[in-house]
C-alpha cells in the first residue's frame, strides 16, 4: 500500500518535470559487453519486437558486507557467533536494497512507462524485481539490440544480447539485469556426469555384495565398482544411525528435463544396494513449472538421489525439479523464459522459512562464460543460504584444469586454465573426484584451479599457500594465484552403479562425488542436530581449520587439461582433490 501511494506521487511529480527526468536517464554507460559471441553459440536472427521477455533486475543489496561478515562469523568454529544462523527475516533485512536504490530503479522504470507495482515478481527483501517487457522496450531501456542465438550442441535458442547499458546513475544501484549477456541455459550447461560404458555394471543381484562389505575393510572391487556399501565403508558412515530425521533434510537441486525416478530408487536400487531402505522414498518439489516425468528418468537426477539416499537414509531427501517455460520459438506468444540456471531455484528456496540443512548440485559452466556481475549475484545468493545454516556442495567439473582449446573470450585469445562456476564461488563447497581404493587417488578429470572472478577467501590461505609455494613458477600465467582456489574436498567419482529405467549402469563424474559428500555432511548434520546443536551451515571456514584432520589427504594423481599436464595432488590441499575425502568418524569427533 505504501508503495502504491509513493508511485502515484512520483508519477505526478514526473509529469511536471519531464525534461529534467529524461535528462536524468540520458547519460548511459555500458554495464556488460562481450567482445565475441560466447563459444558454442551462433547468431540466428532478429527476434520480433513484440516478443515478450521477463526482465529480471537485481538491485544492489544495501548491507551485503554485513551479510558476508555475519556468514563468516556464524560459520567460524572459533567465533562466539558460531552456529547462530540467521532467520529468513534477518537475511532479508540485510539484502534489502537501500531506499535510494529502490527510488532510482523505480523512477527509471516509470520513465519507461512501467509501473513497478505491475511487476511479475518482487522478492521479499525487494532485491529482485521482474517485469514483463517486449524486446523493443528492453532494447530502449538497455540501449541495445537483442538477437536470437542458437546453441547447436544442445539445440537451445535464446534471446540475448552482446552488451547492455544503463544510465550512469543506475550503475551503483543495479547489480545485474537479465536476460542480457548470460547465454547459459540449463540445456547448454554441462551436468557433470557421464555413463561409463567401458566399465561393467553389476548385473547380478547385489544383496550379497552389499552384505559382504565390512566397515573396517574396503574391498578392492570398490576401486572400480562403486555402491553405497563401498562409500559407507570408505567414508566410515556404515555404523551411524540417523536420529534427527524429523528435522534434518537433504536437498538435491535438479534442473530442466532431469527427473528422478521413484521406482528406480525404491524398487531396483534399494533392493540391490541398500536393502534396509526398500520402499522408502523422497519428496519431489517442482519449482517454476518444473516437471516430474516418471517415464523419463535422468542419469544425473537418478545418480544424485540414489547416492544421497544411499548414504543418508533414513534422512528425508528432497529432489527439486526446476523448470521454466519452453525455449524461444519465433511464433510463440509465450514469453521466452530466461531459463537461467540457479536464479529461479535460489529465489524459490530463499523464500522458504525452513530449508534443508544440506544441498548438492551437479551443474557447472566455464567461469568466463558467465558475466562477472551475474556470477557475483548468484554467488551472493549462496551466501544467503549459508547464513541461513545450509551446507552447499557443488561438483567441481569433469575437465581437469579445462577442456578444449582453453582460449580466453576477451579478444586476446590467450590459452589459460578454465575455472568452473559455481565451484569457484567462495561460498560453496566444491567437490572434486577420486578413484580406486587403498589408497584413493585423484581421478584425472577432477575439476580444479583458481577463480579469475573471486579473490581467495582468507579461510583457505593457510592451506593453499604451501601448494602455491611448492608450485613455484610452473604454469605461471595460466592460472590466477590470488583467486579462490578449489575444489575444497573430494570423493569417489568413478564406476557408480546407478539404476536408470530399471537397468544398472556405471556412471562417473564429479557429480557422483558431490552427492556422496552431501550424504556424509547430512549425517554430520544429523549428529549435530540430535545433540541439540546447530547444523554445520557453510562448511569452508570449519573444514579449512579445526576439521581439516577429518579428511583423508589424497596425495597422487593429477588433472590434465588445456593441453597441459594439470595440477598434481600432493600432501595437504591441492587443486585436484582439495583437502581430501571425508572420514565421517573423525569428522564426527571434530564437530562434537
Ligand atoms: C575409517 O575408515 C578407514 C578405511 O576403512 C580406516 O582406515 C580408518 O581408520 C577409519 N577411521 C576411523 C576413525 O575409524
Ligand atoms: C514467497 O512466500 C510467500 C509466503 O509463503 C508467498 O506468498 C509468495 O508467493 C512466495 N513468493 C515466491 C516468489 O515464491
Ligand atoms: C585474479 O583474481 C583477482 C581476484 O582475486 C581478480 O581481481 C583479477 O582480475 C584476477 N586476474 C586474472 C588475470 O584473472
Amino acid at each position: 500500500m505504501l508503495l502504491l501511494s509513493t508511485f502515484v506521487v512520483v508519477l505526478a511529480g514526473l509529469s511536471g518535470a519531464k525534461p529534467l527526468a529524461s535528462k536524468r536517464w540520458n547519460n548511459v554507460a555500458v554495464k556488460h559487453r562481450w567482445v565475441e559471441i560466447p563459444r558454442g553459440w551462433e547468431y540466428h536472427s532478429t527476434p520480433p519486437g513484440d516478443h515478450l521477455l521477463d526482465m529480471r533486475i537485481g538491485l544492489k543489496q544495501d548491507k551485503l558486507d554485513e551479510l558476508i561478515s555475519s556468514l563468516y562469523e556464524v560459520s567460524d568454529p572459533a567465533h562466539e557467533r558460531y552456529g547462530q544462523h540467521l532467520s529468513k527475516e534477518e537475511v532479508d533485512a540485510l539484502v534489502a536494497p537501500h531506499p535510494d536504490t529502490v527510488e532510482a530503479v523505480e523512477s527509471w522504470l516509470l520513465h519507461h512507462g512501467i509501473n513497478p507495482v505491475d511487476a511479475q515478481f518482487r522478492s521479499a527483501s525487494g532485491e529482485w524485481i521482474t517485469i514483463r517487457v517486449t524486446v523493443a522496450q528492453a532494447e530502449r531501456m538497455l540501449d541495445t539490440k537483442y538477437g536470437v542465438y542458437y546453441h547447436p550442441a544442445s539445440g537451445s535458442s535464446v534471446v540475448r544480447t552482446m552488451e547492455y547499458s544503463l544510465p550512469a546513475e543506475l550503475h551503483s544501484h543495479v547489480q545485474m539485469i537479465s536476460p542480457t549477456t548470460y547465454f547459459g541455459t540449463m540445456r547448454s550447461m554441462r551436468s557433470t556426469s557421464f555413463i561409463q560404458p567401458q566399465t561393467t555394471a553389476l548385473v547380478e543381484d547385489a544383496d550379497s555384495f552389499a552384505a559382504e562389505i565390512s566397515p573396517l575393510a574396503v574391498p578392492a572391487s570398490c576401486g572400480t565398482t562403486v555402491t553405497p556399501a563401498c562409500l559407507r565403508a570408505m567414508y566410515n558412515t556404515t555404523a551411524y544411525v540417523p536420529k534427527a530425521t524429523a528435522t534434518n533434510k537433504l536437498g538435491v537441486a535438479g534442473y530442466l528435463q532431469e527427473f528422478a525416478n521413484d521406482a528406480d530408487l525404491q524398487v531396483t536400487f534399494f533392493k540391490s544396494f541398500r536393502t534396509d531402505a526398500v520402499g522408502s522414498t523422497f519428496t519431489h518439489v517442482q519449482v517454476n513449472g518444473g516437471l516430474n516425468t516418471q517415464s523419463d528418468p535422468g542419469v544425473e537426477a537418478n545418480l544424485d538421489i540414489q547416492y544421497t539416499e544411499g548414504i543418508s537414509f533414513p534422512t528425508p531427501n528432497i529432489y527439486y525439479s526446476t523448470g521454466g517455460s519452453p525455449p524461444f520459438l519465433k511464433d510463440d506468444s509465450t514469453p521466452s523464459n530466461t531459463n537461467e540456471p540457479y536464479l529461479d531455484w535460489l529465489n524459490f528456496i530463499l523464500n522458504q522459512t525452513t530449508i534443508p540443512q544440506t544441498f548438492t548440485t551437479s551443474y557447472g559452466d566455464d567461469e568466463q562464460t558467465v558475466p562477472q556481475d551475474y556470477a557475483i549475484s548468484v554467488c551472493n545468493l549462496f551466501a544467503q543460504l549459508g547464513a541461513r545454516g545450509s551446507s552447499i556442495m557443488f561438483s567441481s567439473g569433469d575437465n581437469g584444469v579445462g577442456s578444449g582449446d582453453c582460449l580466453t573470450n576477451d579478444g586476446t585469445n590467450r590459452e589459460i586454465f578454465q575455472p568452473a562456476f559455481p565451484a569457484s564461488c567462495p561460498f560453496v563447497t566444491a567437490v572434486g573426484g577420486t578413484t580406486r581404493v587403498n589408497p584413493e587417488v585423484a581421478v584425472s578429470f577432477s575439476g580444479g584451479g583458481f577463480s579469475r572472478y573471486f579473490a581467495q577467501p582468507s579461510y583457505q590461505t593457510a592451506s593453499v599457500t604451501p601448494f602455491l609455494t611448492a608450485l613455484g613458477t610452473k604454469f605461471a600465467g595460466l592460472y590466477n594465484a590470488t583467486g579462490r582456489a578449489y575444489p575444497d574436498v573430494s570423493a569417489a567419482a568413478n564406476g557408480f552403479q546407478v539404476v536408470i529405467g530399471g537397468r544398472t549402469s556405471s556412471v562417473g563424474g564429479t557429480s557422483a562425488s558431490s552427492p556422496t559428500v552431501a550424504g556424509v555432511v547430512a549425517l554430520l548434520n544429523d549428529f549435530r542436530i540430535s545433540e541439540g546443536k546447530a547444523p554445520l551451515g557453510f562448511l569452508n571456514p570449519l573444514i579449512y581449520s579445526t576439521a581439516k584432520s577429518g579428511f583423508n589427504d589424497i596425495v597422487s594423481g593429477s588433472n590434465p587439461g588445456c593441453g597441459q599436464a594439470g595440477f598434481t595432488a600432493t600432501t595437504g590441499w591441492d587443486p585436484v582433490t582439495g583437502l581430501g575425502t571425508p572420514d565421517f568418524l573423525r569428522l564426527q569427533a571434530l564437530v562434537a
